[in-house]
């Protein structure tokens, strides 16, 4: 069975759905800060197969116990986290303390029940701000802007001591680049609570008319458009290299091999704010009002992933591009206006 934390979020439950077609069996444990269980209840209805569902909190130790001795895990996923980066700017012990101290004690419990097997949630944000535009794992990492980003630099350097303490240990750390999108159903997808802080979220919503129009963040920057390139990659895409890398560490054989990995996840392949623009005006058939506002703090011009390393050695590529990701995306938002939120009165 696997433990995924996080599982009913936006990333998580498409990872579950991806496991549960894949044959696991599932425990979702999630506090329901930034979700609800409908996400759960779709995918038993696009599945067949239901998950477990906990509502708890990483950081609450006896339930942790209590699951470990209750279900047979062999591995865990931890997406369970907070995730807005100007929201961590303002609460920056709420971020260290739910995601920094919260992987400790689940990384504590599963240490204790002896499962040892680990797939964490990173992102692209532990580079920093390096010198090139094109990120490859064995690049140093740097001085992420944000709270939230030194969060995960944190768990990162957390891990890797824990592996190099006890090589009973297999860890695999995602880098993310800009996960978008649905599941092809457009029965789950990113259910943003507020107005959204990223950008594909903004323009569907505006696409739906519950927002008036997109400020793109600067047109002056060295892009051929002069607007902010980024690397967006489907999270069905995402979800199935999670599948990939938790089998990949479970096979490793620790006597020959380092059992810490780090993988990139990106198509390689940036777009501009404004490509994203058009993209989605050719999904969704209409215009999408957008006005040029002033740089947003912190951004930077242009990255993308070199995702070769999970190629080579995971077998892994992203194979669905930017029509799939607009087309799910708006396949999801105009089926679901509101998200899961109107179902939760
Ligand atoms: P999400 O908010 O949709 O999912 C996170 C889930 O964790 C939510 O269901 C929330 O209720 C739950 N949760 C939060 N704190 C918890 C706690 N202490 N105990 C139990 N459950 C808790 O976010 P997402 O976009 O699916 O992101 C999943 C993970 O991937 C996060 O760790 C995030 O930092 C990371 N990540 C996300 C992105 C992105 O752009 N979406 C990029 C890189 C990395
Ligand atoms: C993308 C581009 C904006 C909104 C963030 C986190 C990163 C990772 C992914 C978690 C940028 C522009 C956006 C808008 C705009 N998350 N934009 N108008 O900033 O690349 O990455 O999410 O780990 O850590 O920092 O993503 O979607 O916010 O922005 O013009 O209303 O869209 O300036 O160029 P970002 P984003």
């Amino acid at each position: 069975m696997i433990l995924v934390t996080g599982g009913s979020g936006y990333i998580g439950s498409h990872t579950v759905l991806v496991l549960l077609q894949a044959g696991f069996e599932v425990v979702v444990l999630d506090n329901l800060s930034n979700s609800s269980t409908v996400s759960l209840e779709r995918i038993a209805q696009i599945t067949g197969k239901k998950a477990v569902f906990i509502k708890g909190d990483i950081r609450n130790r006896a339930l942790l116990d209590k699951l470990f001795s209750d279900y047979l895990i062999e591995s865990v996923i931890n997406f369970a986290g907070l995730k807005a980066v100007g929201e961590s700017t303002k609460k920056p012990l709420a971020y260290y303390q739910c995601n920094v101290h919260g992987a400790c004690t689940l990384l504590e419990a599963m240490n204790d029940a002896g499962v040892k097997s680990f797939v964490f949630s990173s992102s692209a944000t532990v580079y920093g701000e390096p010198e090139t535009d094109c990120y490859h794992e064995n690049l140093p990492t740097g001085h992420p802007t944000s709270p939230y980003g030194r969060s995960k630099l944190m768990i990162e350097e957390i891990l890797k001591d824990l592996q190099t303490s006890d090589n009973e240990w297999k860890i695999a750390i995602l880098r993310y680049f800009n996960p978008v999108g649905a599941h092809q159903s457009g029965k789950i997808g990113e259910n943003p609570t507020g107005i959204p802080n990223n950008l594909l979220p903004y323009i569907s919503q505006v696409a739906i008319g519950k927002l008036p129009y997109l400020n793109v963040f600067g047109d002056d920057y060295n892009t051929p458009d002069g607007t902010a390139m980024r690397d967006y990659i489907h999270v069905m895409d995402l979800a199935e290299a999670h599948l990939d890398a938790m089998n990949a560490i479970m096979k490793i054989n620790t006597a020959n091999e380092s059992a810490l990995k780090i993988w990139n996840l990106g198509t390689g392949q940036p777009y501009s704010v404004l490509e994203m623009v058009k993209a989605f005006e050719d999904a969704c058939g209409h215009d999408i009002k957008y006005k040029i506002a002033p740089r947003r703090a912190g951004d930077i011009a242009k990255f993308y992933a070199d995702a070769s390393l999970a190629k080579a050695e995971l077998g892994w590529t992203a194979k669905l591009g930017l029509s799939d990701m607009m087309e799910d995306t708006w396949r999801w938002q105009s089926n679901n206006p509101n998200g899961y939120n109107h179902l939760l009165k």
